[in-house]
């Protein structure tokens, strides 16, 4: 009989029910009134004495081993129930969902924002629309400066005090007049110029500028920075830095990449170099720093700026910067993967 009473301890064990009412019947035919655990304990007076012990140990075990198995089986089937009822069937085939997909020029920012913070730089962000001091006069293009042709600014009505920025310039002066040294950030943002659109120029486009100010900063600083950024953003590791005039840079260069001259397209956007310019840099001029109120004598630092849709145009292969601003899903579609 003890054998008999282990040979259903096992098959309670290994029971499983997905059913309410298979639960049920399971429990009736255990432990209800005419249950088979009745039956056992019915037949205890007739088992011989030495064998009492052991009985009731078996039986007892088989009691709450069913009992266990009734619990546990119930509350899967409410933690079931319950996940259906805020989900619904969890087995139906999904529905498709529309996802979106961020812009190009947003994925690109994020990634220059993220590998500048990597090694430091916070980010901050200025006025889209200017004052004449911010984007010009403190940083050495003072007015009639034949400099200020370079970049064609729209004006705000008639006054010429008030225009849209014509590049992210305008942040570093921001940002050096309210924090002190050490300093180091970027400023990514809109800016504005008033020329004639074609591919390869638009009216409205993004920059990234760069500013890192503290006590002994070097050219060198510039350029290693400038490396690790390459490295870390196109995955290339040749640089160099050709000289180049900008009022608030002393000196100043244009960065150049190595690119390759593998495909053909290598030989059409390097023009048969295989060099790629990237950005405008240098260290920050003295005036630009007593503009700004930090002793020159005490702090040195550079700046860098470069064009979001140059990099995005590089990245992507997009040969019309047109193609950012028209919102044309064909488009837009393609960058479903990035983040
Ligand atoms: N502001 C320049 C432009 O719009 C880019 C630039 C060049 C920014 C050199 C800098 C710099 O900070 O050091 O063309």
């Amino acid at each position: 009989m003890i054998d008999k009473i282990k040979g259903h301890i096992a098959e309670v064990e290994s029971f499983n029910a997905k059913t309410k009412d298979e639960i049920e019947a399971f429990r009736i035919k255990y432990l209800g009134k005419k249950g088979i655990l009745n039956d056992f304990f019915s037949e205890f007076k007739n088992v011989p004495n030495e064998q009492k012990k052991e009985f009731g140990q078996v039986i007892n075990e088989l009691k709450t081993t069913a009992q266990a198995k009734v619990n546990s089986l119930k509350d899967e089937l409410d933690k079931n129930q319950e996940e259906k009822g805020v989900y619904g069937d969890l087995s139906r085939p999904a529905e498709p969902v529309e996802i979106g997909s961020r812009h190009p020029i947003s994925i690109v920012k994020n990634q220059i924002i993220e590998i500048f913070s990597n090694i430091g730089f916070n980010v901050s962000e200025g006025p889209e629309m200017e004052d004449d001091w911010h984007n010009f006069t403190a940083l050495n293009l003072p007015e009639y400066h034949p400099a200020r042709d370079m970049q064609d600014t729209f004006f705000i009505q008639t006054n010429p005090d008030i225009l849209l920025r014509t590049h992210t310039s305008s942040v570093q002066v921001r940002y050096m007049e309210n924090n002190k040294p050490p300093i180091r950030t970027i400023s990514p943002g809109r800016v504005f110029r008033n020329e004639a659109i074609s591919a390869r120029s638009h009216c409205i486009f993004h920059q990234v500028e760069g500013l890192y100010i503290d006590k002994d900063v070097s050219f060198a600083d510039l350029k290693q920075t400038i490396l690790y950024f390459t490295k870390q953003l196109f995955g290339k590791s040749k640089i160099r830095l050709r000289p180049s005039y900008f009022p608030f840079t002393e000196p100043s260069a244009e960065v150049d990449v190595y690119w390759g001259l593998e495909t053909e397209t290598d030989y059409r956007i390097t023009k048969g170099t295989g060099w790629l310019e990237i950005m405008g840099c240098g260290m920050v001029d003295p005036n630009v720093l007593k503009n700004c109120g930090i002793d020159p004598k005490e702090y040195s630092g550079f700046a860098f700026g470069m064009g979001i849709e140059r990099i995005a145009m590089l990245l992507y292969q997009i040969e019309d910067i047109r193609m950012f601003y028209e919102n044309d899903l064909r488009f837009l579609e393609q960058f479903k993967s990035a983040l």
